[in-house]
């Protein structure tokens, strides 16, 4: 027997211990991250407890700033998690129960969004088939997908042509070097302003902003920018992680709008991929919305293979 009730701060280990039973690199800083968010919803936030032990949890909110930027009121089910011996009881108990909180607050339809989003367990074909089961079940479609896309950087050969299209693009006074700190309040302008028109995109606060250069900064070192009259257009920059003996790399490209489609973007991220290398980093990973053409074709013609399909799932309510 287990009950579905609120969430209290109390049960945050709790929760980080069902997480972790799903995705074995959670620390809990997912859930503490969450619970600072000031979007935080907690009313959605719903707890299964069994013997006085979490043994899962759902989270199910509506984003104020994703209602005023589509207009409509779109929710959120970032998640159904349980332990797996508690799949198909504890996890359909508590789908029904957040779709009904939806209802609730007047939400019109409701998206799971894909994993990289903080909490989402949107699934994936391969890997979580049950989930994808689980909330087709429940009448979700596929309304978008996502790419985790990767390749070994062991036989990594620079292409002729990018020398060529460095050499078109220094002709046109463009020039690429070495993020510095001073940039770095730039360098989130140009994210800003590459990612807006992203399906996923949330206005930024001045707070998020400050986050963000903080965030930046960490990563400074592994950044590489382009510049035209003093002005940064384009950057590309990755962060690196351990997984077990192996460290993987995960770069990341922004171009401004108007500067597109003349080889930086690539010209960028060959330089990323390069540093990586030299740094002895083996393997690099990669997420990508499936429609983000300019996108998924870098990768591809630079040997990235698609490991996984994400797909993001809707429902009317
Ligand atoms: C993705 C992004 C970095 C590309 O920058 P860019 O400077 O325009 O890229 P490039 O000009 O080097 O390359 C674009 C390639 O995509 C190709 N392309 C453009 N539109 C395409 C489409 N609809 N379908 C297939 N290929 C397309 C171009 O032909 C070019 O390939 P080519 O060099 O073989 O001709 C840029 O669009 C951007 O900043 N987007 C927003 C941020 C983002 O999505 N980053 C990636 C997150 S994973």
């Amino acid at each position: 027997m287990f009950r579905i009730r609120r969430f209290f701060s109390e049960d945050s280990d709790g929760v980080a211990r069902v997480f972790k039973s799903w995705w074995a690199g959670e620390n809990g800083k997912c859930v503490s991250e969450l619970l600072r968010d000031a979007y935080f919803d907690a009313h959605g936030f719903l707890i299964a407890e069994r013997n006085g032990e979490v043994i899962g949890f759902s989270y199910a909110y509506v984003d104020p700033r994703v209602v005023h930027r589509f207009g409509y009121r779109l929710g959120f089910l970032a998640g159904v998690f349980a332990f797996p011996k508690f799949r198909g009881t504890v996890d359909v108990e508590l789908l029904k129960k957040s779709l009904e909180y939806l209802k609730t607050i007047n939400a019109l339809e409701v998206e799971v969004p894909d994993f990289p989003s903080t909490f989402g367990n949107g699934v994936t074909a391969e890997k979580d088939a049950y989930f994808y089961r689980l909330y087709r079940g429940f009448g979700f479609s596929i309304n978008m997908h996502s790419y985790t896309m990767s390749r070994s950087l062991e036989k990594l050969k620079i292409p002729r042509w990018l020398e060529n299209r460095n050499k078109t693009l220094t002709d046109e006074g463009i020039i690429l070097r070495k993020a510095k700190k001073e940039d770095v309040p730039s360098l989130v302008t140009v994210e800003e302003e590459a990612f807006k028109e992203a399906y996923d995109y949330i206005p930024k606060t001045k707070k998020d902003i400050k986050k963000r250069v903080k965030e930046f900064l960490g990563w400074m070192e592994n950044t590489i920018l382009s510049e035209k009259s003093n002005k940064i257009i384009a950057y590309s920059d990755f962060t690196t992680e351990k997984h077990k003996n192996k460290t993987v790399g995960y770069p990341r490209i922004a171009v401004l709008p108007s500067y597109r489609g003349r080889g930086l973007g690539t010209l960028l991220f060959w330089e990323n991929l390069k540093t990586l290398k030299e740094m002895g980093v083996t393997k690099v990973e990669i997420n990508v919305i499936g429609v983000n053409f300019p996108a998924v074709h870098i990768y591809r013609k630079a040997g990235f293979k698609i490991d996984h399909i994400w797909y993001h799932l809707r429902k009317k309510l």
